[in-house]
């Protein structure tokens, strides 16, 4: 069984995505964490951001098991990660590898932008998570904060609008909702409420009604 979670920056889809994979078992994939890696790699070693084939060459080397999420988890490589995927030969170069992920034997969770669009239309649980710029900018503000980044809530809703622009309007496998998603708007509701909004949402896909 495919559970593919998709939605924009700080909606709460990776939190839904672990907690999915725990309650049935499964593998999960945060796909952001790969663009992430490009986007760091990128930034530490120079590379320009026009250089597609460079950043290409990057993604397609990337060691996955090796990759460390806290890391990576910094305002700055986020907006490297969603500059990089905005790139079709970088998501060229990470398709197989999220493809095969997904279609492991057992099943998998992923989250990301395109699971349920281009990397596993065929998954028969898709939740589009969401929830208005503002919600996001306020979870987003307090994680930062969290991690000791001191950043001001306007400019992190700043970067969430811009983010939310780009993964939008690009060319490339854009952020859209599959026609066949179910959409969970969590902008009024705590993490545990979406939590329990999720569940229910994809016992009611696993059972096909
Ligand atoms: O989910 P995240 O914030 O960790 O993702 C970082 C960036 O990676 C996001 O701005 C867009 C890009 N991304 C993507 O284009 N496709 C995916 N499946 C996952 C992430």
């Amino acid at each position: 069984m495919i559970i593919a979670i998709d939605g924009p920056a700080a909606s709460g889809k990776g939190t839904i995505a672990r907690r999915l994979a725990t309650h049935y078992g499964l593998p999960h994939l945060d796909t952001g964490l790969l663009y992430r890696a490009v986007g760091a790699a990128a930034l530490e070693r120079g590379v320009d951001f026009a250089d597609e084939a460079a950043l290409a060459g990057i993604a397609a080397s990337l060691d996955v098991a090796a990759l460390d999420a806290e890391a990576l988890k910094s305002g700055a490589v986020g907006e490297a990660a969603s500059r990089v995927a905005a790139l079709p030969a970088v998501r060229a170069a990470l398709l197989r590898l999220q493809q095969d992920f997904a279609r492991q034997p057992g099943g998998a969770v992923l989250d990301g932008r395109d699971i349920g669009t281009v990397i596993a239309p065929e998954a028969p649980v898709k939740l589009f998570v969401t929830a208005t710029p503002e919600a996001r900018a306020v979870r987003r503000h307090r994680e930062l904060a969290a991690r000791g980044e001191a950043v001001g809530f306007e400019e992190v809703l700043a970067d969430i609008r811009r983010r939310d622009e780009r993964d939008s309007g690009r060319a490339s496998a854009p952020l859209v909702q599959a026609a066949d998603a179910q959409v969970l708007d969590n902008t009024t509701l705590g993490v545990e409420e979406s939590w329990q909004a999720a569940l229910a949402l994809a016992e009611r896909a696993r059972a096909g009604r």
